[in-house]
């Protein structure tokens, strides 16, 4: 007989073994960590308080009802620990115990993290690596992932939801990475699909392989479904903990504020001439971005996706600001279009609407403010983007703008044309600081179009093209007007935005009450 002591003893060190060494070995073979091990490098040293160790499922068919079948804290580790010092719930699937397959405890212990974490107010990360629905439990396993994507919409826009895929995520399991704020990949070892390969075979006579499918290249370059993904866990889990010290806690905290040691009235001479003198030349928006962030440490969100618009993370002063930015280095993802006669890089297509609304309500939900750079030459025009619904997705953004209520501040870098110009955080979408560079062109449209279109060739148009570039090729129209507050010399910039966020730093705005908004999906 065993005292209750050494029971729980065995206990404990069962569950710290999972699916045992064997399956362990497996794990590594292919190049993936533990659940366990990915917890430890997660979380900063002897931080992490284990929750539900003893947890077992409660399957009684196919055999599962024998011991062996039985394993301590089941198919998932969860608890909560630090970053640098900042608390966060996580759970880590873990693949060593039925591939990770979600049974009704499985999610019953993820959904206790999830009801604390919202409690007290802290965000939850998910480490995904798991053959999806427990198939021996059948539709308990179902009601198991309903009740965390219940708990997923919950606490959106609560606290800073986190996925990383690290492994397989198939099925009606991909639905609540897709429910989280930011989804990552790891490269080669994880991917995400709705039915895998051989579905896919018999249902459209598709041959695709699992990566093609769902791997993370797919993800963050063609679907958009997936934010980053990096070279392996190890990789993955450090730029995660990088991360998280960009993101508030919840909805009641405000962005973090960490030390900075590069100077707040920094100037960056480098802007003074970063934008080409000819209209129709390109230049790197992230130069700009990283110029103007503290370090010029600047983390981008979806780097390899809709790249005519950049957004991501960086500090100012140390405080956490969002940054959207066009990007003139790039067309549209197919390379088509063209929206100022002849140059069309930085357009707002569909994908880069969405890219960018989905960015500004993570913001707005979570109280970081949001930095606009805009060089923008209107919506992207054509037949598929008209058929794609660009009146409808353009409109995201659009709402995303107008509806955020933290400190906004936008900054003309060149041009600012039509629609697009009210779109990117105008002041008539209540930006709080809206500024011009002496380069910002604010126009329905570029020279060349708008001479034919109000002459209809019936000019000199050489002569009329310089009539209209002297009238509105300039930030005067705009400045006179109001509707930017300042022109500014490009290289004061970073001293101007922080001092700026310093001012907004107790904005408060609100909406009108309603039970919720109707943005256009
Ligand atoms: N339910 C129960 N057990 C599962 C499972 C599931 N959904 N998925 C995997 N397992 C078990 C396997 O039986 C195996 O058990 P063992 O270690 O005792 O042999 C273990 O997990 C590892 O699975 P295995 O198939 O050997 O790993 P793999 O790396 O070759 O393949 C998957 C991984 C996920 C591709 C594969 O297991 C799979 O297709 N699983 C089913 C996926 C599915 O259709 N899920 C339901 C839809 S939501």
């Amino acid at each position: 007989h065993l005292s209750v002591q050494e029971r729980i003893d065995r206990k404990r060190n069962a569950a710290l073994i999972g699916g045992g060494q064997k399956r362990i070995d497996a794990q590594h073979k292919r190049g993936k960590l533990t659940a366990r091990e990915r917890v430890e490098l997660l979380l900063d040293k002897d931080s992490f308080v284990e929750c539900d160790m003893f947890v077992e499922h409660r399957c009684s068919d196919f055999g599962m009802e024998e011991d062996h079948n039985k394993f301590a804290g089941d198919s998932v580790v969860t608890g909560q620990g630090r970053i640098n010092g900042r608390l966060v719930y996580v759970f880590s699937q873990d693949f060593t115990v039925f591939g990770g397959s979600l049974s009704g405890a499985h999610a019953q212990k993820i959904c206790k993290i999830m009801d604390q974490a919202m409690m007290v107010g802290a965000p939850v990360i998910g480490l995904n690596d798991s053959g999806g629905a427990r198939i021996q439990e059948g539709v308990e396993s179902l009601a198991g992932y309903a009740d965390i994507f219940l708990r997923n919409v919950m606490a959106s826009g609560v606290v800073p939801q986190i996925s990383l895929i690290m492994g397989p995520c198939a099925g009606g399991a991909v639905y609540s990475p897709a429910l989280t704020d930011f989804t990552f990949m790891v490269k080669d070892t994880s991917y995400l699909f709705i039915t895998g390969p051989d579905v896919v075979k018999s249902v459209t006579n598709e041959d695709v392989t699992q990566e093609e499918l769902g791997g993370a290249k797919t993800h963050t370059a063609v679907s958009g479904v997936a934010h980053r993904a990096f070279e392996n866990d190890i990789d993955a889990l450090l730029n995660l903990r990088n991360f998280f010290n960009f993101l508030p806690l919840s909805n009641q905290d405000p962005a973090p504020v960490t030390e900075c040691h590069d100077p707040s009235d920094r100037l960056v001479p480098g802007l003074d001439t970063i934008v080409p003198f000819e209209t129709t030349k390109a230049y790197d928006m992230l130069d700009i971005i990283q110029g103007i962030a503290d370090e010029r440490e600047f983390f981008e969100i979806m780097p390899n996706y809709a790249k005519n618009i950049v957004v991501g993370f960086a500090r100012m002063n140390g405080r956490t600001v969002g940054i959207v930015g066009n990007q003139p280095k790039v067309a549209d993802d197919d390379g088509g279009g063209g929206c100022d006669g002849d140059y069309y890089g930085g357009c707002l297509d569909i994908n880069s609407s969405v890219k960018g609304a989905r960015f500004v309500r993570f913001c707005d939900a979570f109280n970081i403010p949001i930095l606009t750079f805009v060089d923008v030459p209107g919506f992207l025009p054509g037949t598929s983007q008209e058929y794609g619904g660009i009146i409808r997705h353009g409109a995201k953004l659009l709402f995303a703008f107008a509806e955020a209520t933290v400190p906004k501040i936008t900054i003309i870098t060149r041009k600012a044309y039509g629609g697009a110009y009210d779109v990117m955080s105008s002041k008539h979408l209540r930006g709080d600081v809206n500024y011009a560079w002496p380069s910002a062109e604010v126009a329905v449209m570029g020279a060349k179009g708008a001479v034919q279109i109000i002459f209809r060739g019936k000019s000199n148009q050489a002569e009329q093209e310089a009539e209209y570039v002297e009238k509105f090729a300039n930030p005067f129209p705009a400045a006179v007007r109001g509707f930017v507050d300042d022109i500014i010399v490009p290289s004061t910039t970073r001293k101007r935005i922080c001092r700026d966020l310093e001012v907004l730093a107790s904005k408060k705005q609100t909406n009108p009450w309603k039970k919720h908004a109707n943005i256009p999906l």
